[in-house]
């Protein structure tokens, strides 16, 4: 825990800088250098209007105020006790890296992602202006992983889950958010919970102590799901081929709908989904089709499906050389059906018959072992605990 009690107030001192009213911390043994992740210092940004690039970017997991829960278990980005305990770097890392083996994107342009620094800045600057300026967050007093460990199995693994598993809270194991985020944020966020969401305050439902123990117990007995592994794919040349086996036959998929509400007359089968069981028989009988990935590029080069090519949901220009001629086209993301429904609604609009989602997105088409070209060190993610 010293360790990282010295990482914490080496961390803490972003906060004092922008705080100005921050008494200095207690007396500290000398300090550790923290790990440096590669992303530049937010630039300073005026605070404006919703920036574009959020409607088009963020908007459909976190919604169009960034409360959250538009899509996917995407978490509040506004709440009171969010912003008064993350730094702007820790707001500006967070876009930029994503949060691999999660539908959180990297969206860095240094990472592939389609957003540069300015653009994340001004993203950064429109969140913070909708609450508190962060200030220094609470000590955090020195914890014992074990006792922690049991607060935490009993209180925080059924929403948080660990390295195996995957809950409908925020990814406590992941390796990108333990690279930015300090005891103290994470102290913060227990004591305080974070307002309209499932996330309680815990003062008083537990003690300092057992706080201490169970933010001992994230850091140091948890463990870390494997750091994102620093090598991608090379970006996308826009020259991949569409088409899987062009002489192929076409496959045939049973795609399920959207379950009607009972009663509802109006209500249309819309035989949206195929089950990636069958996509996954249909590649491996060299069967005709396209297969567009919807996520960023950035995500496309970790790991995509095989044959898929990247046509992002905010950049769509490649789907103007689909020809219209009754091929199969599937889209996915990770999400599942958020990214890739957009891509499909697009070509449903041009008068493409012939088109699905892969029902349960590229995640759980890893977890299960199906094809995939992944970039060295990419591992299949954590199983999801929670209908998404
Ligand atoms: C496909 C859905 C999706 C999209 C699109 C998306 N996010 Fe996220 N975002 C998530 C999820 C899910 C998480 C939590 C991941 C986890 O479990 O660790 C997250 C986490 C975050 C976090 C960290 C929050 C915290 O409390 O730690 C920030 C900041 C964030 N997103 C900002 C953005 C911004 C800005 C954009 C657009 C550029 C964006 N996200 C686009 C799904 C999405
Ligand atoms: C009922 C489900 C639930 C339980 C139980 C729960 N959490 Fe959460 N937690 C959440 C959700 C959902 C969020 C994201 C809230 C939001 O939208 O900001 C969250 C957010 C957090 C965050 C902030 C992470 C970030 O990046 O912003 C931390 C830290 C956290 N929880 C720790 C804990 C701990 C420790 C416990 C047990 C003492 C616990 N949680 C219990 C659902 C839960």
């Amino acid at each position: 825990m010293a360790a990282v009690r010295g990482l914490l107030s080496i961390l803490l001192l972003p906060f004092l800088a922008c705080s100005g009213e921050a008494t200095p911390p207690a007396k500290q043994p000398p300090q550790p250098t923290p790990k440096s992740i590669d992303v530049p210092a937010t630039p300073k940004v005026a605070v404006g209007e919703r920036p574009q690039a959020y409607m088009t970017l963020c908007a459909i997991c976190h919604g169009p105020e960034a409360k959250g829960y538009a899509a996917d278990h995407a978490p509040s980005l506004v709440t009171s006790t969010f912003l008064e305990s993350a730094t702007d770097d820790f707001l500006f890392r967070s876009i930029a890296s994503g949060r691999p083996g999660t539908s959180m994107a990297a969206y860095g342009k240094a990472s592939n992602g389609p957003l540069d620094d300015a653009q994340i800045g001004e993203i950064v600057a429109w969140l913070r202006s909708k609450g508190p300026a962060p200030k220094p967050n609470l000590a955090v007093g020195p914890g014992d992983a074990k006792r922690g460990a049991e607060v935490y199995a009993k209180s925080c693994h059924s929403c948080h889950g660990d390295m195996t598993a995957l809950g409908e809270g925020i990814s406590l194991a992941n390796a990108t958010f333990r690279q930015m985020a300090t005891p103290s944020f994470v102290r913060h966020a227990i004591v305080w919970g974070r307002p309209d969401t499932k996330m309680l305050a815990f003062k008083g439902t537990l003690t300092d102590g057992q706080i201490d123990d169970v933010v001992a117990f994230i850091f140091d007995g948890l463990g870390a799901m494997a750091s994102p592994p620093p090598q991608q794919l090379p970006a996308p040349t826009g020259k991949e081929p569409l088409v899987i086996n062009p002489t192929g036959k076409d496959p045939t998929f049973s795609p399920r709908s959207d379950p009607c509400t009972p009663g509802d007359l109006a209500c249309v089968p819309n035989k949206r989904y195929v089950p990636s069981a069958q996509i996954a028989q249909a590649l491996a009988d060299k069967r005709k089709m396209i297969i567009i990935d919807a996520r960023p590029a950035s995500d496309w080069m970790r790991v995509h499906v095989t044959g898929a090519v990247s046509i992002p949901h905010h950049d769509p220009k490649r789907l103007d050389e689909l020809k219209n001629d009754g091929t199969w086209v599937l889209a996915y993301c990770a999400c599942p059906h958020h990214l890739s429904g957009e891509i499909v609604d697009m070509l449903k609009a041009k008068g493409f018959k012939n088109v699905a989602i892969l029902d349960e997105g590229i995640l759980e088409w890893h977890r299960l072992g199906y094809p995939v070209v992944a970039a060295p060190g990419v591992t299949p993610p954590p199983k999801q605990t929670e209908p998404q």
